[in-house]
């Protein structure tokens, strides 16, 4: 008999969301940022960290290193890295979250050697690192994998600047290029860089300990190096994902959403996309309306690199595409394994044929979806999960919640602040100790019922 806690969520579906809710701080820039800050001689005081998982493991890796970090409240989180003495990052905690791997540059740029476990793959595909590598050999590391480490150690005192191109862009690949190169001599150039703006906020914050990055938003970056950072206080920015999944739990009710703290300049092809199907927005300089009752009909899709539609929103587009009448086609270019959620959307009377080669998805709208116990293999796919949960009839139970736990913070009070019948059912309600780590207080275990 397994004995596996079950963290599920229930959605009670055909409930029209109305109202306003808060947007949070962005995830994919509080890890990267979190992990800068063990740059900085001194203290950072962080705002708008999002109260989720995978910001506990970051912390829990900080700490591991020997930073001191606290939480202050109200989503503050200061760190102080002067104490971090071990540039190896313990394979337990790196396993756990591929973004670990941000650890690397900052560990080169501190000590000029980073011995860290390979992100390996995940759910939605392989996560390799070959740009990363060619990054840190351009600026004189010798590089080697050992042991599923990856192990770089810089031929001299300090890591040289170079010019750097890489084949195309990649998120980690320019943080851990930029994390590694501010504090190396010389100038250092780095074409075909990604631009979302996850990757900005990290470059802002490196300028605002006092690293010379040129070029933020633009193609190619050019940093000079400095002798050291200073500690700094700094903002991260709205999370632009979670405030698309909020739009379209809005729009697949049909409901009347606001989402505020938001930007709807990081949303611009996500957008456009919604409005293709009819979709109703308005917006002003930090919240965006959605209007769902007049939705006409689906649109083709391509993910793509900053400023292209995000794969991020992909899953949670498909599901709602699936309640919208007519034909849509959905192409993954990014991750070679991003549409595993289809099969648990078809037990829930979805109709979405994914192509033999696994990266195109044509999606016929369906009149209604029922609601079903489905399993969300990956953050993502979870929320699109609830998505279509919210537009189901019936409940809907979604295991994994974990998941959804990773990158949304309490995404179920969210959704019942707007009126959905959302609750969680049981296991892990994610808090944060005033004097710790986010913690998860752990209910009387549960066994599963199948065994
Ligand atoms: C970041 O992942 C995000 N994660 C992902 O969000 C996001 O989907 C992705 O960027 C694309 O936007 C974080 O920021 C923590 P990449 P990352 O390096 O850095 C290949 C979420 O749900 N590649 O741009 O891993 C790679 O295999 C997560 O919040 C190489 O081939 O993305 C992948 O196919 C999911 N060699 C593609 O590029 C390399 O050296 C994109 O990877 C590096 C990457």
């Amino acid at each position: 008999m397994l004995d596996r806690l079950e963290t599920t969520l229930r959605v009670r579906g055909g409930v029209r969301l109305e109202g306003s809710v808060a947007t949070h701080g962005a995830k994919n820039a509080a890890l990267p940022i979190m992990a800068a800050a063990i740059l900085a001689k001194g203290k950072v005081t962080l705002h708008r960290v999002p109260r989720i998982t995978d910001v506990s493991v970051m912390w829990s890796l900080l700490e591991a290193l020997g930073a001191r970090i606290r939480y202050e409240g109200n989503n503050t989180v200061t760190i102080d890295g002067s104490n971090v003495a071990t540039y190896r990052a313990p394979y337990a905690l790196v396993r756990k979250l591929a973004a670990s791997f941000d650890i690397v540059g900052p560990l080169l740029g501190r000590f000029g050697r980073a011995e860290v476990p390979l992100p390996g793959g995940c759910i939605i595909g392989t996560r390799a690192t070959d740009m990363h590598e060619q990054a840190f050999v351009a600026l004189g590391c010798d590089v080697r994998n050992a042991h599923g480490y990856l192990i770089a150690e810089s031929k001299r005192k300090h890591l040289q600047g170079a010019p750097i191109e890489f084949r195309m862009p990649s998120v980690g690949a320019t943080k851990n290029a930029m994390l590694a190169s501010v504090l190396a001599r010389g100038t250092t150039t780095i074409k075909n860089v990604a631009m979302e703006p996850e990757v900005i906020d990290l470059g802002n914050f490196l300028n605002a300990m006092g690293a010379k990055i040129d070029g933020l938003g633009g193609e190619k970056l050019t940093i000079e190096g400095v002798p050291q950072l200073h500690g700094v206080e700094y903002e991260i920015i709205p999370d632009r994902i979670v405030t698309g999944s909020l739009l379209l739990c809005g729009a697949v009710t049909r409901g009347d959403v606001t989402v505020t703290g938001c930007r709807p300049d990081h949303l611009e092809a996500f957008m456009m996309k919604l409005q293709e199907c009819g979709v109703d927005l308005t917006f002003g300089e930090d919240w965006i309306r959605v209007d769902g009752s007049a939705i006409t009909g689906g649109t083709e899709i391509l993910t793509a690199p900053y400023p292209g539609f995000p794969t991020d929103m992909q899953p949670q587009m498909v599901s709602f595409l699936t309640t919208v009448p007519g034909t849509s086609v959905v192409e993954e270019s990014i991750f070679n394994g991003r549409f595993s959620y289809v099969n648990e959307l078809a037990r829930m009377g979805a109709d979405v044929r994914v192509s033999i080669e696994g990266n195109t998805a044509v999606v016929k709208g369906t009149a209604q979806l029922s609601g079903a116990p489905v399993e969300a293999p990956d953050i993502r796919a979870g929320a699109a999960l609830v998505i279509a949960g919210l537009a189901a009839a019936g409940e809907t139970e979604l295991i994994g919640l974990e998941y959804v736990d990773r990158g949304y913070e309490r995404l179920e009070e969210l959704l019942s602040a707007l009126g959905g019948q959302v609750q969680r059912s049981s296991g892990i309600t994610p808090i944060v100790e005033p004097a710790g780590i986010f913690e998860t207080r752990e209910y009387p275990r549960v066994s599963s019922a199948a065994g």
